[in-house]
């Protein structure tokens, strides 16, 4: 029904607007006989699909990726399409229209996104209500994670107070918080990437962690192996539970046609180059931390590559807009059908096997 009818429908508007259709129609679904309803069609329970990250279960290693509830709206609609768990936001302490629009652009020859959103956020204390509400309205809910960003006014030499004060607001009411210093469309944001700022940062966010919730750091697929060394060596000092990798890119490479337009581009293209830094990082952390991969995943052998190349879960967006809800049913089934057919009997053999198979090819 999505690919017939619901995307032919939203592919003729403009990106945003269908966003805010989606919007419209995701107000529906916050509440828990419409999860249940959804969860019931969606959900794929089989104990070969839990995951234990950072010492949270999730129920499948199938994440949304940050960027598609940013506000707490469409957390009825998500927790109901089968996920094992939900990143919301980004939120920043002051609440911000974020870039002028148009700030989404397709390339559905390429299965691929740019955006410059640039934070629109309802802003921390607005969020804090938000999940609140959501926990006491709509539990069960699957773990949520909180990904926090700057603020646009606030100079980078403030950043560190500017996150102090979303994570001391929203920390209580995540099961994780992720710490987000790569977004291409905050100016400045990923120079706070750099050993000395990222150590600053994260020794004050783990200094006032008194819930000892998991924080993650979302890196950009565009750093160096030489600068990725260093945040991984800035995580182990400053005891963070684990590495996102990746956001979203500056390149255009896949890309089958030029264009001008700023910002991030997320789908296909970017898969290749989110597997190699995704492999890079699982060699560099050697298990001694949680790592998530994102980018460019549309299928289960997507997702078990990540896996296989060191990934304990992998989180999506882009495909989601391709494909449609049905998708996360499909990754879920999928991982379930490849382990049965080669016979694997974890997900790390599954995705292993994965990986050897991409390098036969
Ligand atoms: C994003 N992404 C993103 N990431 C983040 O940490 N905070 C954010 O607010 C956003 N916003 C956002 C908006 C839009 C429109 C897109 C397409 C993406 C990045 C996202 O979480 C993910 O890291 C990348 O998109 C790569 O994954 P996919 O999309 O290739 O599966």
């Amino acid at each position: 029904m999505y690919s017939s009818l619901v995307r032919p429908i939203f592919f003729s508007m403009d990106p945003e607007r269908a966003h805010d259709l989606m919007r419209f129609g995701a107000q529906f679904a916050n509440n828990k006989p419409a999860i249940s309803a959804l969860r019931a069609v969606c959900r794929v329970e089989d104990p070969r699909l839990n995951v234990s990250v950072a010492g949270l279960s999730f129920e499948n290693p199938i994440g949304l990726a940050a960027g598609l509830d940013k506000n707490v709206e469409l957390l009825g609609l998500c927790a109901g399409m089968g996920f094992g768990h939900l990143e919301l936001g980004t939120v920043t302490a002051q609440p911000q229209p974020g870039n002028p629009k148009p700030r989404i652009f397709r390339f559905a020859e390429d299965r691929a996104l740019i955006n410059r959103m640039g934070f629109p956020s309802e802003g921390a204390d607005e969020i804090e209500l938000r999940l609140t509400h959501a926990r006491r309205t709509l539990a069960p809910l699957p773990p949520l994670g909180i990904n926090i960003g700057k603020s646009k006014m606030v100079e980078l030499d403030q950043a560190i107070d500017d996150y102090r004060y979303s994570f001391e607001k929203l920390a209580p009411h995540a099961e994780y918080v992720t710490v987000n210093v790569s977004s291409p469309n905050t100016q400045g944001l990923r120079q706070l990437q750099e050993r000395g700022r990222l150590h600053e940062l994260l020794s004050t966010l783990s200094g006032v962690n008194i819930l000892k919730k998991p924080i993650f750091v979302k890196v950009a697929p565009d750093l160096e192996f030489s600068a990725l060394d260093e945040v991984v060596e800035v995580c182990g000092e400053t005891g963070i539970a684990g590495i996102i990798a990746t956001n979203t890119t500056l390149t255009r490479k896949g890309l089958s046609v030029a264009t001008s337009e700023a910002g991030g581009l997320s789908g296909a293209p970017l898969r290749e180059r989110s597997l190699e830094v995704v492999r890079y990082l699982g060699r560099a952390l050697g298990g001694r931390m949680a790592l998530i991969g994102v980018g460019g995943i549309s299928t289960a052998q997507d997702a078990l590559s990540m896996i296989g190349a060191g990934a304990s879960m992998v989180q999506i967006y882009t495909a989601m807009i391709y494909e449609g809800p049905r998708i996360v049913k499909a990754l879920n089934t999928g991982l379930l059908s490849f382990m049965d057919k080669g016979g694997y009997r974890t997900l790390r053999e599954a995705g292993e096997a994965c990986i050897e198979r991409r390098k036969v090819a």
